[in-house]
């Protein structure tokens, strides 16, 4: 009877969630209806049910057909007991179908699953890398390219994405620094809330829109010496003021999840912080998100030496706040009993199962829980040509224009004279880059062909050296070409007889991305020996370099003329490419984050503290190297264009304020040149003297704009409390009364300045 009940109060509800659509993600009048709806859900719910709700399942198995290994099968029957509330890597309109199905015929409560992947830089149409798309430094951009990524997403089936990464990343050795908007937290900020407005859009419940996930909460990026996983030592204030507001920023604009990380931060894993995912996340910042696990990171506890056991570990885990288990298994086998002996409460489940319930109301699944299951949307929506011209735009705002003397490029379009060189040249998987979703292998336009796409004619090309050899794949370890010299004469000989050589190197997809910490970031195999030699016979070299983190290529940017950065570009990559070097596109990208003369400068970043001994004329006694300079070879903020920008006239509208007031900042800005082109005009701050010492300069600011020859603007930033304030001595967000300078520039070091006071 009281089954049957049950299931009549839920039919009730299932029936009064669809006549209302309004679930909106942002804090709206929705959310009190959500509220109730989700209460009224909870009540009927056993603590299996309830635990059920909190277990993710990675589902990479074949759903087209009956699972077939003992594993699986035993999964699917989970989901028929209504015992799993979400899925990882379960794709296909089919599969997904399948997956829901299991759960809406079989289970009492038929609480719809959620569906979660990786969907990084594009679903299968392939955006830049994420630090390469930050280069383009093009908000509305990079908010469009998470838009298309959520229509292919959903038109799959699939919900919820785990992206943005927003750990900041300083250390050009750590592999994910790719995954990131770089090394500066107010661009790292911009670009997450642009890339969650993307995804989720303005109303969750949309079938065209999906879950974002704000990830590594927190401190990932920071791994001593940039290893992957390794232990992360920072101080509180760093904490607040350097990695933390990014997540805030997210979590003010709506973000629906919040996955935590692999990493421990002064001896508390991040899985088990209470202070982060409790006290802050959901306490201080009242954000009503659930947080999922990173994958298998409960029971990662146990190894860290945190957790005696895998129940000592969910019981940690779910106390400090961390809702979801991905795929550690911890909490379906250890929470009813942790809850029976008190070690659990049940108001901590009720309040974890209702964050998930939360967002299953505010995507609408409880409305329809195949709402995402369209077969025709799967058909038309994925991987269509306007989707790739998106990319194609998306792809040449991200290059980066490093060094080009004597104005080599942009190159004739008559093609006279031109050679191809180099392992990554008519590499047409490279480009897609690691975590590319479902990018197609080989399916990048690569550089070979952007080029030879453009002259409408062939171009002589020689490889001259594989990268790596054997297997590439996500979790395959690389393997590197460094015996086999035998393409290296023809490619000399090529070059010989050539103009310009266009030498097309850098790392492998798989080179960069989760797990691909280096010691060495010069170019790998046998590249730099190919160059070498290439240089001896012709020095007339545009070097195009494909990689995800920055790389040491002091020697090339010492004897080679011309420079391109092009990160991992995606799916038109050699489109893109093309159409800068012959310049149909006037490159505009700028480094998110620093390239350094040496790997001994990692970690590397402009925004660094002054230090007590910055310069010393007389002795050696001061803070630099004695081997290296201490400054980048690069710095952030830094890319040319084919025409010139000139700064003046800097004017403060007063030069103190105080309170709630606030002074614009103007300066004029000139196209000097002979062509079109965008200028991103940064903006930072310098506070002089804190209450904590503060970094030399921060970007607080920054706004691109397109200029025609010759054409001149003013451009405006606004300054009030809130640009100055930070993570105080009194451990909260103050402004502090003071000196500041102001400097505006094209980059982070060729800058113009001010001075003014905050009176308090
Ligand atoms: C990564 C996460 C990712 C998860 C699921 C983990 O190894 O750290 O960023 O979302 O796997 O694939």
């Amino acid at each position: 009877m009281k089954k049957i009940f049950h299931v009549f109060v839920l039919g009730t509800i299932l029936i009064f969630g669809s006549c209302n659509k309004n679930n909106n993600i942002n804090k709206s009048s929705g959310n009190s209806e959500i509220s109730s709806k989700v209460d009224s859900v909870l009540v009927l719910m056993t603590l299996k049910e309830k635990i059920g709700q909190l277990v993710q399942y990675n589902g990479s198995w074949d759903l087209t057909g009956p699972p077939s290994d003992v594993d699986s099968q035993e999964k699917f029957k989970k989901l028929k007991y209504g015992e799993v509330g979400s899925m990882l890597n379960v794709l296909t309109v089919k599969a997904t179908r399948e997956a829901q199905k299991a759960v809406m015929e079989h289970s009492r409560m038929k609480i719809p699953l959620i569906f979660g992947y990786d969907v990084i830089h594009g679903y299968k149409t392939i955006f830049p890398v994420p630090l390469g798309e930050s280069a383009s430094w093009d908000l509305e951009l990079m908010r469009k390219t998470a838009e298309i990524a959520a229509i292919e997403t959903s038109a799959s089936g699939v919900h919820w994405t785990f992206s943005p990464m927003l750990d900041i990343s300083r250390d050009a050795r750590w592999g994910r620094i790719m995954e990131g908007s770089g090394e500066d937290t107010y661009l790292t900020s911009q670009i997450g809330v642009a890339k969650v407005r993307g995804y989720q859009g303005n109303d969750l419940s949309s079938k065209y829109t999906i879950a974002a996930c704000a990830k590594h909460f927190a401190g990932y990026g920071f791994g001593e010496a940039g290893r992957d996983y390794n232990t992360v030592n920072i101080g509180e204030h760093e904490l607040h003021n350097v990695i933390l507001p990014p997540f805030k920023a997210v979590a003010d604009a709506g973000v629906a999840t919040f996955m935590n990380s692999f990493n421990e931060i002064d001896g508390i894993p991040a899985t088990g912080s209470k202070i982060l995912q409790r006290d802050l996340l959901k306490g201080a910042w009242n954000w009503d998100g659930f947080v999922v696990s990173d994958w298998g990171s409960i029971n990662e506890m146990i190894t860290h030496g945190y957790a005696r056991d895998s129940k000592h570990a969910a019981e940690l885990a779910i106390n400090a706040g961390s809702d979801m288990d991905m795929e550690s298994y911890a909490y379906e086998s250890n929470l009813e009993s942790l809850v029976s002996e008190g070690k659990v409460d049940i108001a901590t489940i009720d309040d974890a199962v209702k964050r998930v319930l939360t967002i299953k109301f505010r995507l609408g699944l409880f409305d329809d829980p195949y709402k995402y299951c369209d077969e025709e949307r799967e058909k038309n929506e994925i991987y269509t040509k306007i989707n790739l011209e998106v990319a194609r735009d998306i792809a040449r705002k991200s290059i980066v224009l490093l060094k080009n003397e004597n104005n080599v490029l942009p190159l004739k379009k008559d093609g006279k004279g031109i050679a191809v060189i180099g392992p990554l040249a008519d590499d047409k998987d490279t480009p897609l880059g690691n975590w590319r979703a479902q990018g197609m292998a080989n399916s990048a336009v690569s550089f070979l062909e952007g080029i030879e796409a453009a002259l409408k004619q062939k171009i002589p090309f020689q490889k001259g050296v594989e990268l790596s050899i054997g297997k590439r794949s996500f979790l395959e370890p690389m393997t590197f070409n460094t015996t086999d010299r035998s393409g290296i004469p023809a490619a000399v000989e090529l070059a010989k007889k050539s103009e310009v050589v266009l030498m097309v190197v850098g790392e492998d997809a798989f080179q960069s991305g989760e797990g691909r910490s280096q010691t060495n970031i010069g170019l790998a195999g046998l590249q730099h020996e190919l160059i070498e030699e290439v240089y001896k016979v012709n020095q007339n070299i545009v070097l195009v370099l494909m990689n995800g983190r920055p790389l040491d290529i002091s020697w090339y940017a010492e004897r080679i003329p011309t420079i391109l950065e092009t990160w991992h570009l995606g799916s038109e990559a050699g489109n893109a490419i093309a159409d800068v070097i012959f310049g149909d596109y006037n490159p505009s990208g700028k480094l998110p984050v620093s390239f350094p003369y040496s790997v001994g400068q990692e970690p590397l970043y402009y925004n660094q503290k002054n230090t007590g001994r910055p310069s010393n004329p007389v002795h050696v006694t001061y803070s630099h190297y004695n081997d290296a300079p201490k400054t980048a070879l690069f710095p952030f903020g830094y890319g040319l264009s084919y025409t010139s920008f000139e700064y003046s006239k800097l004017k403060l509208s007063n030069d103190s304020f105080s309170g709630e007031e606030s002074i614009t900042v103007s300066v004029e800005v000139r196209n000097t040149g002979k062509v079109a082109g965008e200028e991103v005009i940064q903006l930072y701050i310098r506070d002089l003297v804190g209450s904590i010492t503060r970094p030399i300069k921060e970007l607080k600011g920054f706004e691109k704009v397109y200029f025609k020859a010759g054409e001149s603007k003013i451009i405006s930033f606004t300054i009030d409390n809130k640009t100055i304030e930070f993570y105080t001595a009194n451990k909260k967000w103050e402004a502090e009364a003071g000196n500041f300078k102001v400097f505006v520039g094209g980059n982070s070091v060729d800058l113009i300045e001010k001075d003014f006071l905050f009176k308090n």
